[in-house]
């Protein structure tokens, strides 16, 4: 772990009405580092990333580079580089390809990455939107929505992002494209935390994973280091 991380999350607890999801989970994520968090069905890993974009109620503490989040809405949070990409692959259907990336456009930051992601850059790097640049939101595929859930998140250029899920139902070839747009993003810089049921692909992405469980993160370390631990991946892993 860098010694400053980009993105920390103290003692984070959230949940719906009575029922608490997370009991305080803590995780962390450096620049240039992909942090995979793993978990069963419903273990409340989609509830994490809301409530660490600020979409749900949550107490505990998130920081991007220092910053105090706690009380901001999830646009300010957006403004100051944090990125979220939603498991639902949040589309305006009666809006354009362009029309959505658009709005996914965010002022400038004296911090912002470099190169920073521009609409025709976006363009150049997903080729297909490009293609279907006049098409309306409800007319694109399950891999056009998720490219373009993407890339208008690009557009805000955040410095940490937030990934629901990115690859569910995609096909391989599109799996593949997605593993390698995320090394990219990290080489870059970015710090990166992945949500994702499928496994191996979190694996052999991941600089660290972290496990969570009945609340709380019951483990961090390498992919190496989760495969020498069978009792972890049999208690909080298997089906
Ligand atoms: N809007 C909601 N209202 C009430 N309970 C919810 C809501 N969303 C999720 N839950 C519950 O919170 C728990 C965690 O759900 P969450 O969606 O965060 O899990 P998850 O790990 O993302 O699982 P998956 O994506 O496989 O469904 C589950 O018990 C789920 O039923
Ligand atoms: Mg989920």
């Amino acid at each position: 772990m860098t010694l400053r991380p980009l993105l920390q999350v103290t003692g984070l607890r959230a949940g719906y009405g009575l029922g608490e999801v997370l009991r305080g989970v803590d995780l962390a994520v450096g620049p240039g580092e992909l942090l995979a968090v793993l978990g069963r069905n419903g273990s409340g890993r989609s509830t994490l990333l809301q409530a660490t974009m600020g979409l749900l109620p949550a107490r505990g503490r998130v920081r991007l580079d220092g910053t105090d989040l706690g009380p901001l809405a999830p646009h300010r949070r957006a403004r100051l580089g944090l990125g979220y990409v939603a498991a639902h692959r949040a589309v305006f259907d009666r809006l354009s390809v362009q029309q959505n990336l658009q709005l996914g456009i965010l002022p400038a930051r004296p911090d912002a990455p470099r190169p920073g992601w521009t609409e025709s850059r976006v363009l150049d790097r997903f080729a297909p939107l490009r293609q279907r640049l006049h098409a309306p939101g409800w007319a694109l595929s399950g891999g056009e929505r998720q490219l373009l859930a993407i890339a208008r998140t690009l557009l805000g250029n955040p410095r940490a992002l937030l990934l629901d899920e990115p690859t569910e139902g995609l096909a391989p070839r599109q799996v593949d494209a997605t593993a390698a747009l995320l090394r990219q993003l990290r080489d870059d810089g970015m710090g990166i935390v992945l949500v994702e049921q499928r496994l191996q692909f979190a694996l052999d992405l991941a600089d660290r994973v972290a496990v969570l469980g009945d609340g709380r993160i019951e483990f961090t370390g390498s992919p190496a280091e989760l495969g020498e631990r069978d009792a972890v991946s049999a208690r909080w892993l298997a089906p």
